[in-house]
């Protein structure tokens, strides 16, 4: 399958050709590095938040590491390996607000197709929809989720990782010590310390987690209405917000949905999620038309 069946000119929404011109509206977009860019004039949020990642790419890996070191980093996270595992091997993905592309990377694999989108969009129905650590740097983020939950297909699955509110509470308090010594010291950020060695993800990481132009923090309610708001069947969360519910599949529905017991499970990854900054993924399944009413 070649990749422009699965995207689509973002102005009109057209068929893009092998030069990426739009056969709607006859737009050309530029595409060095064989990159298509396919995107528009954007709000002063989304230009300051696109200049802000421009000058330290997130996660940022040095050019040096090889496609193999990149798989072989994603495969030595818990989540990427459930994730891999309940994907199927023919599934069309997209991963909104990429970033440097790892996941991507490890996802590609089997039969499947993975199209990686970075302050873009990606148009048609796809199985997975993933994006991690982006809708709450936007403006809007009910809006920014609203728009990513038309890119999966009836029946797709989408895969959202957004920042924890209660969760990120040790990180914002790391970020007040951060600002009051002028970046000098930031206490307590295991991270930083894994990275003493890696100046470009040092810097890149204290970018992004302590002096971010654009952050919003959410909890697993308000994902939950943003999901029941469009149609979209709440599975579980990673971590699991029920106690002792260790899963397997990431893509069945947790053994409970008590909204007492979610938040005790929130206040609980303070301590658990604290040293990814408290970011925490919410899986849902969209709705067929025969699911409806
Ligand atoms: C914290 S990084 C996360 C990157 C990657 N998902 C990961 O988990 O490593 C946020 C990324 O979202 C992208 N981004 C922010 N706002 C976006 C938007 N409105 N549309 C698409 N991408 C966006 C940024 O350019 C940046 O690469």
């Amino acid at each position: 399958m070649d990749v422009r069946e699965l995207v689509a000119c973002p102005a009109c929404g057209g068929t893009l050709s092998a030069e990426w011109s739009c056969a709607g509206c006859a737009r050309r977009f530029e595409a060095a590095d064989g990159v298509p860019n396919l995107r528009l004039p954007s709000d002063d949020a989304t230009e300051r938040v696109r200049r802000f990642y421009e000058q330290a790419p997130f996660p940022g890996y040095s050019p040096r590491e090889s496609l193999q070191s990149l798989r072989a980093r994603a495969a030595g996270n818990g989540f990427a390996r459930l994730l891999d595992r309940a994907i199927p091997g023919d599934a069309r993905i997209v991963d909104v607000g990429c970033g440097t592309g790892q996941m991507c990377l490890y996802l590609a694999s089997a039969d499947r197709m993975v199209v990686g989108a970075d302050l873009t969009r990606a148009s048609l129905a796809l199985d997975v929809v993933y994006s991690s650590g982006v809708v709450h740097h936007t403006r809007d983020p009910r809006g920014s989720v609203g728009k990513l939950l038309e890119l999966a297909r009836p029946g797709g699955v989408i895969v959202l990782g957004v920042y924890n509110a209660i969760a990120r509470i040790p990180a914002r308090l790391r970020r007040a010590a951060a600002r009051l010594s002028g970046y000098r010291v930031v206490p307590f950020d295991p991270i930083l310390r894994d990275r003493s060695h890696d100046p470009e993800r040092r810097e890149a990481w204290i970018r992004d987690q302590y002096q971010h132009p654009e952050e919003h923090r959410h909890t697993v309610a308000e994902v939950q209405n943003w999901f029941a708001e469009h149609g979209v069947e709440y599975l579980r969360t990673y971590p699991s917000a029920v106690f002792d519910d260790t899963p397997d599949d990431l893509f069945t529905p947790a053994a409970d949905n008590w909204g007492f017991e979610a938040w005790l499970a929130q206040i609980a990854w303070m301590r658990t999620l604290g040293r990814e900054g408290g970011l925490f993924f919410t899986i849902g399944r969209k709705a067929k038309p025969d699911d409806v009413g």
